[in-house]
């Protein structure tokens, strides 16, 4: 079987599987991204078939309206600002559950809605398990569009090889209308709660994809089916 058929069957086992969690009652948050949209098919199924939540908080325009087009009921944190669980997806997972998010551009919404959630659920295809965050997949930091060159040098003087994300030739825009400045480290992320302190003390940087000590549990999906971590 081809890498990603098998990479997209491992996603469908841990959304599926991270959907069972699913209560009538909850308000939950949903996720962003491919392993997340397996998660959000097999939600509305159980909804068809007479599960009722109060509502689900999308972390991005894309993830609202897939919900919405699948008769998800969608609620916000106005009106909702405490969750009882969020599931979302992540591009590293590591052995203490930090994760590296924002492949797909949502970490600013996806950090705030796992920030507001009791309990934070990650799920992911058994790639995404790295020893060391940062040695395959750049650091993304989302920045004020006004700000972004001297927040790159900010972030090169940290270490970082900085690529300012495009998109199709152009310059990409998150939900919020920021950039997305990609972050290499050389030899990975070897201190991460100092890493990201230090990010976060640039001005102009709104959020970092470094989420540290949120996510409670992984799901993983692979070749011997569903674990459950830790
Ligand atoms: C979106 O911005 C990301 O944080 C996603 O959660 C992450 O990129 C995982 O995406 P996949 O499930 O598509 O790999």
């Amino acid at each position: 079987m081809p890498h990603e058929i098998q990479q997209d069957s491992w996603k469908q086992l841990a959304g599926e599987a991270a959907a069972k969690l699913i209560e009538d009652g909850m308000v939950i948050g949903l996720g962003s991204g491919s392993t997340a949209v397996y998660l959000i098919y097999a939600l509305a199924r159980r909804i068809q078939a007479g599960l009722s939540i109060v509502g689900a908080v999308p972390t991005s325009k894309a993830t609202g309206e897939l919900a919405n087009n699948l008769g998800i009921p969608l609620t916000d944190l106005d009106t909702h600002p405490e969750l009882d669980l969020d599931i979302d997806g992540a591009d590293e997972i590591d052995s203490q559950l930090g994760l590296i998010k924002g492949g797909g551009g949502a970490l600013l919404r996806e950090k705030i809605v796992a920030s507001a959630a009791q309990s934070f659920i990650v799920i992911a295809d058994i790639t995404k398990q790295v020893r060391q965050l940062g040695l395959k997949t750049p650091l993304p930091v989302e920045t004020i569009p006004f700000a972004a060159t001297p927040v790159r040098k900010r972030l090169e003087a940290l270490g970082a090889i900085v690529q300012l994300r495009q998109l199709a030739g152009q310059l990409y825009l998150t939900d919020n209308n920021n950039v997305i400045l990609d972050c290499t480290f050389p030899g990975g992320i070897t201190d991460p709660p100092d890493l990201e302190n230090r990010i976060k003390r640039i001005v102009g940087v709104v959020e970092t994809g470094l989420f540290l000590n949120m996510a409670r549990q992984a799901i993983i999906g692979g070749p011997e089916g569903v674990k459950v971590l830790p």
